[in-house]
This record gives C-alpha cells, sequence and structure tokens, in this order.
C-alpha cells in the first residue's frame, strides 16, 4: 500500500463516526429521534471530563418530548446509523466503518423525568456491553456492523417502576493507544419503566463524567494482537 493510500484510508476511518438515533421495543421501532436526544453529529467526544460524556450534546430540535413506554424485561433496540439523519440506504461504512473496532455499552439512570433536560450528577448502573469475543474474536462494533446497526439487549426485569435515561454508546479503539484517543458516541433516550408490583432492586451505581478513567485498560490499549479486552465502567448489573 502506498504511503499516500494508507493517510487516506486512516483519514477516512477518522472521520467515520456513528449516531445512536433510535429505539425498537420488543421489535417495535420509534420512529427516528422519537424519544431520543439525538446529537446533529457524529464527532467523537474524547475528553473523559466533559459533561458531554453523559448525553451527547448539539441535539437536533425540537428534542423530542416523547417518552418511550418499556415494559421491565422487555427487549429492545438502540439503532445507531452513520449519521444523525438515521439510515439513508446501502452504505459501506453505515452504521461504522468496519475498520473501526470496539465495545457497545448499555447504562440506565432513575430520573424525576425523562424528559428533564437537565443530566448532571445522574446515578448509573450498566445493563449490556459487548466487548470483545474471545472465541470469535469479533468486538461489539463487528455485531453491530453484522446487525445493521441494531444494538439489542434486555431491559432487567426487576426495576422499580418509573422514569428512566437509557445511555447507549460506542468507544471506538483504533487511536486509543495513548489518551486521548478513545472516542466515544453516545446518545440517550427517555424511557418510562413499568416493573414489577416488587421491584424494589437498587442496583450500585455510577456517574459520568466520573466512571471512566484515562488508566482505565480498556480506554487505553490497542486493538490489535489481543486476546480479551476489558469493557470501562461498572460489572453489568443483574438482577
Ligand atoms: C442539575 O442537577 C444537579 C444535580 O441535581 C444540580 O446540582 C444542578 O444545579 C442542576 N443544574 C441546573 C442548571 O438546574
Ligand atoms: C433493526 O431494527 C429495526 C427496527 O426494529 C428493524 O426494522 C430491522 O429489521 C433490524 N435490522 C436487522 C438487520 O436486524
Amino acid at each position: 500500500m502506498t504511503p499516500l493510500l494508507s493517510l487516506l484510508l486512516l483519514l477516512g476511518s477518522a472521520s467515520a463516526g456513528t449516531v445512536f438515533s433510535a429505539l425498537s421495543v420488543n421489535g417495535v421501532d420509534q420512529g427516528h429521534a422519537v424519544g431520543v436526544r439525538v446529537p446533529t453529529s457524529n464527532v467523537a467526544i474524547k475528553d473523559l471530563s466533559s459533561p458531554n460524556l453523559v448525553c451527547n450534546t448539539n441535539f437536533i430540535q425540537p428534542v423530542s418530548q416523547a417518552v418511550i413506554n418499556v415494559p421491565a424485561g422487555a427487549q429492545v433496540t438502540a439503532q445507531f446509523h452513520r449519521t444523525a439523519a438515521g439510515y439513508l440506504g446501502p452504505d459501506p461504512a453505515d452504521p461504522i466503518d468496519p475498520t473501526n473496532k470496539g465495545p457497545v455499552i448499555a447504562y440506565l439512570a432513575a430520573v424525576p423525568s425523562a424528559t428533564q433536560a437537565n443530566v448532571t450528577g445522574l446515578n448509573w448502573f450498566k445493563i449490556w456491553e459487548s466487548g470483545l469475543n474471545p472465541t470469535t474474536h469479533q468486538w461489539g462494533s463487528d455485531l453491530l456492523f453484522i446487525n445493521k446497526g441494531n444494538a439489542t439487549f434486555t431491559i432487567p426485569d426487576c426495576l422499580a417502576s418509573g422514569d428512566y435515561l437509557l445511555r447507549v454508546e460506542y468507544i471506538g479503539l483504533e487511536f486509543a493507544t495513548e489518551y486521548p484517543g478513545a472516542q466515544f458516541f453516545m446518545s440517550c433516550a427517555q424511557l418510562s419503566i413499568t416493573g414489577p408490583d416488587a421491584g424494589l432492586v437498587k442496583p450500585a451505581t455510577v456517574t459520568f463524567p466520573g466512571a471512566y478513567h484515562s488508566s482505565d485498560p480498556g480506554i487505553v490499549t490497542s486493538i490489535f494482537g489481543i486476546t480479551s479486552y476489558t469493557v470501562p465502567g461498572p460489572a453489568v448489573f443483574a438482577c
């Protein structure tokens, strides 16, 4: 490969971000940007201390006031596409450039109101992660690509009823051999979860910013020649 071609490929992958812009609940698509705070830009956040690391910034206006009803235990699908516009047709870099590698992670935080703008100081718990499968050598990003941008996981069935924000994140690791380098892409969806009457389980929580550190092994890493990968953040909550 010529040095120029290598450089062009590098620049190409550097600019290929992704945006979580729609949610399905038990297979029912809620619609593009409905109940999801969709950032207009697919540019990565790299600063782990940024307040934008919570739910992103510069949203499509007006921000949806819809709150998506989700029964606890439901299967939900966060739909990622290359840009904020959603799926625009066949694109070899949708939902991400397939040479980009990294985990896909989902968190929930209980909130007084799912439409509240203020996301400072929320208490998040991780409900799902898709890192590097040591057997298949597939990353969460590979599965996202294979599934045409769909990240599907289950809402825990033991949660208390109430409003929640759902934060789904892809971390691109192609430039993560030093900090800052890892590229964070996320949106938050506005949920009303209906739990079981006895839903009184209190998951342990973390904050954003704060859950990730520049010294975490899953934040500073090579994607080449590794057989295991530690997804950053806390353990996945189990009922
Ligand atoms: C947002 O919420 C935090 C935590 O409750 C609070 O400290 C802060 O004052 C709020 N910010 C605004 C602008 O309301
Ligand atoms: C992704 O999810 C959407 C919405 O639920 C669905 O219409 C589509 O068929 C799914 N695509 C794949 C490849 O699973």
